[in-house]
């Protein structure tokens, strides 16, 4: 099955990954948004940096795209920490785990990106290293075995993903710091976003521009840049400048509609219209039927759906509503 994303623009090429590294926002003025969540964090800090220790375990969760990854380096770069990155699907044995903290430099930041994945046994050996900053090894097996507690150098866990659903009770009670949401983005906030890209990018574009491709965003941060980095390859392909009728071609061109609707996304709605009467429609045989796996519908593809009220998720299944049924009709 296809695990590829559905959306033209979020496949980055290779040359775009140094230029996304200069697009995440390094301080927090040009952290747009979400200012509850600053807000809170920065208290966190603050008070950690005041007392001279290391703040308490943070997670953030949220749909992709909306900022969790850069927070963590915010949180890093503020208390003027090193940061380790990892995810949840890299640290596959217990074994990796305690390499990775046994080796963390004091005082680090470690972020575990799609924490949710993490193994049960993992996560085991993860609770008293963030309770009592230990890691428990068992030396011998059965009666006669025991266990010694390996002090770990100090370290915040911050925590990142995409499905706080599937984080156990335990691992989350450990996040005393904070366990945060990230949300979409508002039209305003996507048009700072947009703003601060053009000038990272030694680009001009009106303020038409910048509010079509914000609409066209997906209220998400990393889809504003990214569309906004494929208008400036069609005007730069086409020697044009970035208009908002060349805003529109290039659209056409990656099949974007003015909601920032993909093929994929009006395959999904129709799918589940024609398919399925409208639904409800079960997640398995719903990606089934669209040969994709159903993590990606749920993180892809549902997301802004949901968002825009096309579609519910209800115990049943998924279900059309009649925005989504009027959507369709006026998309065909
Ligand atoms: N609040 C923000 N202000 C400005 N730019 C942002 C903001 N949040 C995200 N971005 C931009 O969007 C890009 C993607 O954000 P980031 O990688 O942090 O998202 P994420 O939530 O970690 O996504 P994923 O779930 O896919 O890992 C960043 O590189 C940055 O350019
Ligand atoms: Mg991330």
């Amino acid at each position: 099955m296809s695990s590829t994303p559905l959306d033209p623009i979020k496949e980055e090429p290779v040359r775009d990954q140094a230029l996304d590294a200069a697009l995440r926002p390094t301080i927090w003025d040009e952290y747009e948004g979400q200012g509850h969540v600053k807000a809170n964090v920065k208290v966190v800090l603050d008070a950690a940096k005041k007392r001279g220790d290391m703040p308490e375990h943070l997670l953030f969760y949220g749909p992709p795209g909306v900022g969790k990854t850069t927070l963590a380096h915010l949180v890093a770069l503020t208390l003027e920490a090193p940061i380790r990155s990892t995810s949840g699907v890299a640290i596959e044995r217990a074994g990796d785990l305690a390499a990775i903290l046994t080796n963390l430099e004091p005082g680090s930041i470690l972020f575990i990106d799609e924490i949710h994945q993490l193994g049960s046994k993992v996560e085991e050996l993860l609770y008293p290293a963030l309770e009592s900053g230990t890691l428990d090894i068992v030396l011998g097996k059965g009666p006669s075995a025991r266990t010694v507690e390996l002090p770990l150098p100090r370290f915040t866990l911050v925590g990142a993903t995409t499905r706080v659903s599937h984080i156990s009770g335990p691992l989350r009670s450990r996040f005393g710091g904070g366990v945060y949401q990230l949300d979409f983005y508002s039209d305003e906030d996507l048009r700072s976003i947009i703003k601060r890209s053009l000038r990272v990018l030694n680009l001009s574009a009106s303020d038409a521009v910048v509010e079509k491709i914000a609409s066209r965003s997906r209220a998400t941060p990393r889809v504003a840049n990214a569309l906004l980095k494929r208008v400036r390859d069609y005007a730069e392909v086409h020697e044009k400048d970035i208009t908002p009728e060349v805003c529109d071609l290039a659209c056409q061109m990656f099949g974007i509609d003015e909601l920032g609707l993909t093929k994929d996304d009006k395959r999904y709605l129709e799918t589940l219209a024609t398919g399925f009467k409208g639904g409800p429609a079960g997640i398995r045989a719903l990606a089934s039927a669209l040969h994709e796996d159903p993590d990606t519908l749920e993180n892809v593809y549902e997301p802004y759906l949901l968002r825009l009220g096309y579609i519910e998720r209800s115990p049943r299944g998924r279900m059309l509503t009649d925005k989504g049924e009027a959507y369709l009709a006026n998309a065909s």
